[in-house]
């Protein structure tokens, strides 16, 4: 579909829940990069090799349809910070998160930064570490919540906190206490750490019930369409 010229290209957000028995970890590892494949060795965890690889598969597969490059043939480098680029394309911005059984990746032709992440619902954060990256008021608020709407707000903050540090690439460098959020209508607004020049746009994502997914988008032409899908790997060979 032709983009028009005013019209914001969109985002889209890839959810993929893979299963760690397929048993098809040696077809994923096909289109990653030596290097890729030299990093996978590294993890002591299966579990933490499987979701690497998975999160490479899921993000060589997308960004495939987007620029006509084979999987296995897209070039990613990294910068100082860790944030990934595509060689020979600086149109498109994506990123990609990993949790628990779950990652997940956003991809947009249109935006300036673009930043993902997701946690489960079930992480249990401790009140120490909600200090550490929670501003005064965000604690305050928390503190006034009932119990049982505590756990879910205390992840929004820190995906959103997250999301939006990835989008400017410089990730937990920067301390998510400066980065504060607000809601409005039940819309997460950036109140500090925003940068007037910029127009970012930040969304709690509708997921599983298992996990909590935000997405941080700065475009200076208004907030893109945002599609969500559930990844299916077509690759995977039928039984
Ligand atoms: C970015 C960061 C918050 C990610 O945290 P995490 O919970 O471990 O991982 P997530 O699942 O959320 O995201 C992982 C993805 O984030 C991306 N990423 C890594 N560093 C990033 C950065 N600085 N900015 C944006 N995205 C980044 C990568 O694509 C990574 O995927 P990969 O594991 O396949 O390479 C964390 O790595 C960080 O704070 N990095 C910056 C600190 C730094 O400079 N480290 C030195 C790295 S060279």
């Amino acid at each position: 579909m032709q983009q028009s010229e005013n019209q914001p290209a969109g985002i889209e957000i890839s959810l993929w829940q893979y299963s760690e028995n397929e048993g098809n970890w040696n077809r994923w590892m096909q289109s990653l990069s030596t290097d890729e494949r030299e990093r996978a060795a590294t993890y002591r965890f299966e579990r933490a090799r499987a979701s690497f690889i998975a999160g490479r598969y899921l993000l060589r597969q997308l960004l495939s349809v987007h620029t006509g490059i084979s999987p296995s043939k897209l070039v990613f480098s990294a910068d100082k910070h860790g944030k990934l680029k595509l060689e020979g394309d600086d149109r498109l911005q994506f990123s990609l998160a990993n949790t628990d059984g779950l990652v997940t990746a956003a991809v947009a032709p249109g935006c300036d930064h673009l930043g993902i992440d997701c946690e489960r619902s079930d992480t249990e954060i401790e009140a120490a570490a909600v200090d550490s990256y929670c501003s005064a008021d965000e604690r305050r608020w928390l503190a006034e919540l009932p119990a049982r709407e505590h756990t879910h707000a205390a992840i929004a903050l820190w995906t959103l906190k997250e999301s939006h540090l990835k989008a400017l690439g410089v990730g937990l460098r920067e301390d998510p206490r400066n980065v504060g959020f607000s809601w409005n209508d039940g819309i997460p607004v950036m109140v500090d750490g925003g940068d007037r020049d910029r127009r970012w746009h930040h969304r709690l994502v509708e997921s599983s019930s298992q996990h909590v997914v935000a997405l941080a988008a700065c475009s200076q032409s208004g907030l893109p369409g945002i599609s969500t899908r559930l990844f299916q790997d077509d690759n995977m060979p039928s039984e």
